[in-house]
């Protein structure tokens, strides 16, 4: 079995005549946690979407669990085991919340059923009350609740999520910060984009930082936690 579950080797991602990834280097080893930083507009949603297959890159290569998937289809590389929260709420609206959940159940790449619907019932208290509930009664922060919840029904070996804290009270974040770590526990490596680096390297083994679709910093937490003349050049903190 692979490491190494996600490999991205000099990725060169333009939107038109717009070049956004300028030659990224980006790996997902087994059961790391790793946060991708930078300011709004430098490019670390479309380093996600390169990954998820749903911008092609005009160069460079994105291999999954050691297989090349450069250029494949989105639900390709889903089923190698990597469920994509992209920002802003995808749930199916006119869906319940139990059907919503339900819908998404499949065992995981090695045959795991780790997270059952009553599992994630138990992490997450909130939905338990809302079962019945249309996606589109949900609060913005139960909607969040819910992708993650369904992205967790599919037993990824790797869990994206894109500022999944955006626009959400305090207490609801912290939440969705006490989940991350759940989920980090149970064993799935995520990558998780957010603007609160404390949170993130709170969770985090590794960090990334991109400025202008480069990678200006790759270390451990620790090391960006000690550099603080660097969170403020790259992230204005
Ligand atoms: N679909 C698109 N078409 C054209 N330009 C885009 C598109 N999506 C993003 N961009 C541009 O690409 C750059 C990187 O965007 P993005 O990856 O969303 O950054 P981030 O997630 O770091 O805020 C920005 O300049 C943004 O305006
Ligand atoms: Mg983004």
């Amino acid at each position: 079995m692979a490491a190494m579950l996600i490999e991205a080797k000099g990725l060169q991602t333009y939107y038109g005549a717009s070049h956004i990834l300028r030659g990224v280097d980006f790996n997902v080893a087994r059961g790391e946690t790793i946060g991708l930083m930078g300011r709004n507009g430098m490019g670390k949603s479309t380093l996600l979407k390169s990954l998820m297959g749903l911008v092609k890159p005009r160069g460079g290569t994105v291999s999954i669990m050691g297989r090349d998937m450069t250029g494949r289809p989105p639900y390709e590389i889903a089923q190698l085991g990597i469920a994509y929260v992209p920002e802003g709420r995808g749930i199916f609206g006119n869906l319940s919340v139990v059907e919503n959940l339900k819908m998404a159940a499949r065992p995981g790449t090695k045959g795991q059923r780790d997270w059952t619907y009553e599992r994630v019932l138990e992490t997450f208290p909130r939905l338990t009350e809302r079962l019945g509930h249309g996606g589109q009664q949900l609060s913005g922060g139960e909607q969040q609740m819910l992708t993650i919840g369904r992205a967790l029904m599919t037993n990824p070996d790797v869990l994206i999520l894109d500022e999944a804290t955006e626009g959400l009270a305090p207490l609801i974040a912290r939440e969705i910060w006490r989940i991350c770590g759940v989920i980090r526990e149970s064993g799935i490596s995520s990558v998780i984009v957010d603007k609160n680096w404390k949170h993130v390297t709170q969770i985090t083994d590794r960090n990334v930082i991109l400025v202008k679709g480069e990678v200006v910093f790759a270390g451990t937490s620790d090391e960006l936690r000690s550099k603080p003349q660097l969170l403020e050049q790259y992230l204005g903190v």
